[in-house]
């Protein structure tokens, strides 16, 4: 299955939610495939990881290269400590880079196709490779580009996660409307950083009623979204998910277990939804 994360928003929780999501489901067993196609690189960060580029290596040998030349797959791949059914691919600055690669190709293409269609072909050709044996994660970078539209056009399901206020609407509404195109819609709706406000219960309620069954947020059945933040490792230095932060002091590792619960009650629903099943 191919999950894609996306908001043309910044700072909504993209990358906490894609890395959380990606190491719970090795944790159940999965193999799984991180693809960051963020440029920032924030992937790489919030696992520990030292920046590497290889998304734009990638794309490179898939557009430039015969299938004989291109280096194997696995050569793009990097493991993650704790997490030996975790791979990643980097990706990390040279966006500019990418874009011109794409728009060349697209070029040559006489018109018939599109930017975002030819990075599109790429992640199919690439994914094609690894698709049978392991799930795919996608995180996506804060503005409806040619990498985000790829993401979309070749994820089997998206979850946007989003701040609840009215500057979120716009983007949630334009991703819906981009997945419409494709006659797809979006998978699950996220309310992140929630504070108890009227805005934000008033653009959550707005959201339920614009997107039924879809919104991460019944309180009565314990699903609120995602109101705490959840990666410690960004506060103290050294980039872990929840899952493994054993804090001494008893106050601290309450907090982290009430975060842990919390996302992990939201990533085990994003499973549920994706159709990633325990088989
Ligand atoms: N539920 C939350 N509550 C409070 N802070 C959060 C929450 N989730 C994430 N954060 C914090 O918000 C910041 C942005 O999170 P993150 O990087 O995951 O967002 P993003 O959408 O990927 O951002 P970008 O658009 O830059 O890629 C981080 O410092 C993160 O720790
Ligand atoms: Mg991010």
């Amino acid at each position: 299955m191919i999950v894609a994360i996306a908001n043309n928003k910044g700072g909504v929780a993209k990358t906490t939610l894609a890395v959380h999501f990606a190491t719970w489901l090795t944790m159940q067993g999965k193999k799984v495939l991180l693809l960051d196609l963020d440029t920032q690189g924030s992937v790489a960060r919030f696992l520990g990881l030292p920046p590497g580029d290889e998304l734009a290596e990638l794309f490179h040998a898939v557009l430039n290269l015969s299938p004989a030349r291109r280096p194997p797959l696995r050569s793009f791949l990097t493991g993650v400590a704790g997490y030996q059914d975790l791979v990643v691919i980097r990706g990390w600055g040279r966006s500019a880079d990418l874009e011109a690669m794409l728009t060349t190709n697209a070029a040559r293409a006489g018109g018939s196709r599109t930017v975002a269609g030819v990075a599109a072909d790429v992640l199919r050709e690439t994914l094609a490779l690894i698709i049978n044996v392991a799930e795919v994660v996608i995180d996506t970078g804060p503005y409806a580009g040619t990498l985000q539209q790829a993401a979309l056009l070749v994820a089997d399901h998206v979850f946007v996660p989003g701040v609840p206020e009215p500057a979120t609407d716009a983007g949630v509404l334009d991703i819906a409307r981009r997945l419409r195109e494709v006659h797809r819609g979006i998978t699950g709706l996220i309310p992140t950083k929630i504070v108890s406000s009227h805005i934000h219960e008033a653009t959550i309620a707005s959201w339920q009623r614009a997107l039924p069954n879809i919104v991460y947020y019944d309180p009565p059945h314990r699903l609120h979204g995602l109101p705490r933040r959840v990666i410690w490792g960004e506060i103290v230095g050294y980039g872990r998910p929840i899952w493994n932060i054993r804090p001494k002091e008893w106050s601290v590792r309450r907090a982290v277990h009430e975060a842990a619960t919390e996302m992990e009650t939201v990533v085990r629903r994003m499973a549920y939804d994706a159709e990633i099943g325990s088989h």
